[in-house]
């Protein structure tokens, strides 16, 4: 075991000694398929509440409890489990899927910023299952950034953010996924897409019939009087130190746009961030490619990493390509408009 400033680094091997910090009452970050989080024990009013802390993040915002077997659902909520909820287990469990449900009584309100709900999910990621077993205890899980960051996709963003303010970090490689898990809320009478993510809209929809979809997951900030669904969703999210700016619409004319852009802005230090496609055609500024159009499970994968790469290099103003809100498409868009606050310019 390696100590960073005070936070101890595990490797693979040494996940008993990392269950351990979490039985007694510890944060420890991990790695998930989706993004790294930071663990603590969900039923420890004290643990859960140093996540916070240690991430900054506003205390109404509810954390996800990660399981490691489909059966530790049943204790976490408050009624049997319905057809619906069974169906999604399934299909995507261990996977990138959230639930929402009402909670069972043991689960402090400080996990559930105070909601009546639980969020629960079971992560696919090997180390993040042999974590949560060997602790024996229901993991609360946010993702191990420093809130309005950027989620971690490499143990590298964990460290960069967190370090000295953890007891400890499982290292692993980079998360596959790139963005966090989808999240619906199945406590209602209707399913509601609250985040979109790894499991998209379509596959939701195929075995839940009518998804609706919370108006956060397209629009803008929630009013403040609106008491937003999913909590979340109404902070600054993502933000890397620059500007970001999101060029959507029409596929022809966004890389022409975005030139244009580039020549408004010669007085600054710009980057772009493209499709494989258009890279080529920038010229003069920082070009850093996401992927091809036609694979958006490598853009998903890479576009957290990208925007802290551009403010590590000093970029000023990030100028993003968007993409077709389909499938993976529809998480990819959500992240990128609020990583870009919804300054967005629409060809
Ligand atoms: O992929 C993920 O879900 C990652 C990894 C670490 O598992 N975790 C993650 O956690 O993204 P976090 O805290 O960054 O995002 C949790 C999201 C927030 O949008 C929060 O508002 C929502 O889930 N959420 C949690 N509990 C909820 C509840 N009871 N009702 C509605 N939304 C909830
Ligand atoms: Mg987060």
């Amino acid at each position: 075991m390696k100590l960073i400033e005070g936070t101890k680094i595990f490797k693979k091997s040494e996940i008993e000694e990392a269950a351990k910090l979490l039985q007694q009452g510890r944060l420890v970050a991990f790695p998930t398929e989706t993004v790294y989080g930071l663990g603590a024990n969900a039923l420890d009013k004290a643990a859960v509440k140093s996540i916070f802390t240690a991430k900054g993040r506003p205390s109404d915002n509810p954390l996800i409890v990660h399981i490691a077997e489909q059966k530790e659902l049943k204790s976490l909520v408050k009624r049997k489990l319905t057809e619906d909820v069974r169906e999604l287990i399934t299909n995507f469990w261990p996977g990138p899927l959230t639930i929402v449900l009402k909670k069972d009584d043991k689960v402090p309100a400080v996990t559930t910023g105070g909601l009546e709900t639980i969020a629960v999910r079971m992560p696919q990621h090997p180390l993040a299952l042999e974590l949560i077993k060997a602790a024996q205890l229901p993991i609360a899980a946010p993702s191990a950034n420093l809130s309005g960051k950027p989620s971690p996709t490499l143990f590298e963003h964990v460290i960069d953010d967190l370090v000295g303010k953890i007891d400890g970090v499982l290292a692993g490689g980079q998360a596959g996924i790139g963005v966090e898990s989808t999240v619906v809320d199945l406590s209602r009478e209707k399913p509601v897409l609250l985040r979109p993510g790894g499991v998209t809209y379509e596959e939701l929809s195929e075995i839940l019939g009518e998804v609706k979809i919370d108006p956060t997951v397209e629009t803008k900030l929630v009013n403040d009087d609106q008491r937003a669904i999913s909590p979340g969703m109404k902070y600054k999210h993502y933000s890397p130190q620059a500007e970001v700016i999101l060029v959507e619409g029409r596929v022809e004319e966004i890389p022409i746009k975005i030139k244009e852009l580039i020549s408004e802005n010669s007085d600054l230090k710009v980057g772009v961030m493209a499709t494989n496609e258009f890279s080529d055609y920038y010229k003069g500024v920082t070009i850093k490619e996401m992927g091809s159009r036609s694979n958006l499970a490598e853009i998903s994968t890479n576009i957290f990493k990208l925007l802290r790469e551009f403010d590590a290099e000093g970029v000023d103003k990030i100028i993003v390509e968007g993409l077709p809100i389909k499938g993976l498409g529809l998480a990819i868009m959500n992240r990128l408009r609020k990583s870009a606050a919804y300054q967005i310019i629409e060809v």
